[in-house]
């Protein structure tokens, strides 16, 4: 049995990886988890919970004691925990430094201490900032725009500082936006399905021409499987991205929703632009596909119609969050920033 510690597994993307190696009879998966709003028990089902190959462990990447209790005994770490919202980072920057890059600092600490077989860091490609040249490879500029962008290029850098200076396995991962099942529906996508879907409307930053390069979360899922099994001297040190090599942008996505729904166009509104807004991401597949022989199974078309559909039929697992206060709160002191 190989014992994988998964941080931040009640998350979104975590909760998929996890569901990903369990489906894998010779993993056991260790969650370790805070819990924030954005972590979430209900995206384990009944049969995950009580599986004697998962182990749930609440507790905080960031304090030492919680991260030295959970890194004993694990073959591999998988390290996704984060802040990982922008426009949260706009309005309190504070929990992105001490999670993203503290906690990141904290995690390779232990491992320093306590290595394994490897520890693969699960970055992002908003550390890239905007497009400069396309499509961007790992040796695009390093140029975070947002603070959550920025904490999260500190976390990668000291990564990579801590397989230079004491040659730990250590990999890098960048994903490109990801989308699917069980994501916290202030996130773009699943904002605009469950505000469709509700009849609200479907908030646009400044023109929507800003594109993205869209991840279908089961593909990420498994080429992170593929990284913690391929023979570790072809990975270590690297940086990765993992992405589908095209661009979709925002108002397109908006209009493919609504026309799922048969919802009229007038639900969209144009609201102020973000700050510091990237403006187009779209990712070099090349890397991924020489290291790991992968590239992305699902389409953006098929990837969409899934997703869309995955939460029409589970409107339980949405509107229990959308009306907590905490949820309503932001919405509501976010967006009428931007409106006014
Ligand atoms: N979603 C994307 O499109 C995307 C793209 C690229 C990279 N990423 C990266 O992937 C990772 C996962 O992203 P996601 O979208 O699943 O995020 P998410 O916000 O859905 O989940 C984050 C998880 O981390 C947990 N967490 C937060 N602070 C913690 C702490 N101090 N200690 C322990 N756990 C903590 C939360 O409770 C939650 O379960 C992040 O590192 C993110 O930067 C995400």
């Amino acid at each position: 049995m190989v014992r994988v510690l998964v941080t931040g597994g009640a998350g979104f993307i975590g909760s998929n990886f996890v569901k990903t190696l369990l489906s894998d009879r010779k993993y056991e998966v260790i969650v370790l988890d805070k819990l924030t709003y954005a972590g979430n028990l209900d995206n384990f089902s009944e049969k995950i919970r009580h599986d004697p190959r998962f182990i749930f462990v609440k507790g905080d990447i960031a304090l030492r004691k919680n991260v030295y209790q959970a890194i004993k005994k694990v073959d591999k770490i998988v390290h996704f925990a984060a802040e990982t919202h922008i426009d949260r980072s706009v309005v309190n920057i504070d929990p992105f430094v001490r999670t993203d890059f503290v906690g990141t600092y904290v995690l390779l600490e232990e491992f320093r201490m306590n290595p394994c077989d490897r520890f693969i860091h699960i970055s992002t490609s908003e550390v890239y900032g905007s497009a400069q040249t396309v499509p961007m490879a790992e040796d695009h500029p390093i140029a975070p725009q947002s603070p959550y962008a920025a904490t999260k290029a500190g976390a990668d850098r000291l990564v990579h500082s801590y397989y230079k200076t004491y040659n730990l396995p250590l990999v890098i991962i960048r994903p490109f936006n990801n989308y699917g099942p069980n994501q916290y529906p202030e996130k773009l996508i699943p904002f605009f399905t469950t505000n469709a879907l509700e009849d609200k409307p479907l908030f646009v930053y400044g023109s929507g021409q800003n594109t993205r390069d869209w991840l279908y979360v089961k593909d990420c899922c498994e080429a992170i499987k593929k990284i913690l099994e391929v023979d570790i001297n072809k990975v270590k040190g690297e940086v990765i991205n993992l992405g589908s090599g095209s661009e979709v942008a925002v108002l397109e996505i908006a209009d493919l929703i609504l026309k799922y729904f048969n919802k009229p166009k007038s639900l969209i509104r144009h609201i102020k632009d973000r700050p510091a807004h990237v403006e187009r991401l779209i990712s070099s597949t090349d890397k991924a596909k020489k290291l790991l022989g992968w590239k992305p199974a699902t389409d953006f078309k098929t990837g969409i119609r899934q997703t869309i559909a995955w939460y029409q039929n589970n409107p339980a697992w949405w509107q229990k969050i959308r009306k907590r206060k905490e949820y309503q709160r932001f919405y509501r002191e976010w967006y009428e920033k931007l409106l006014a």
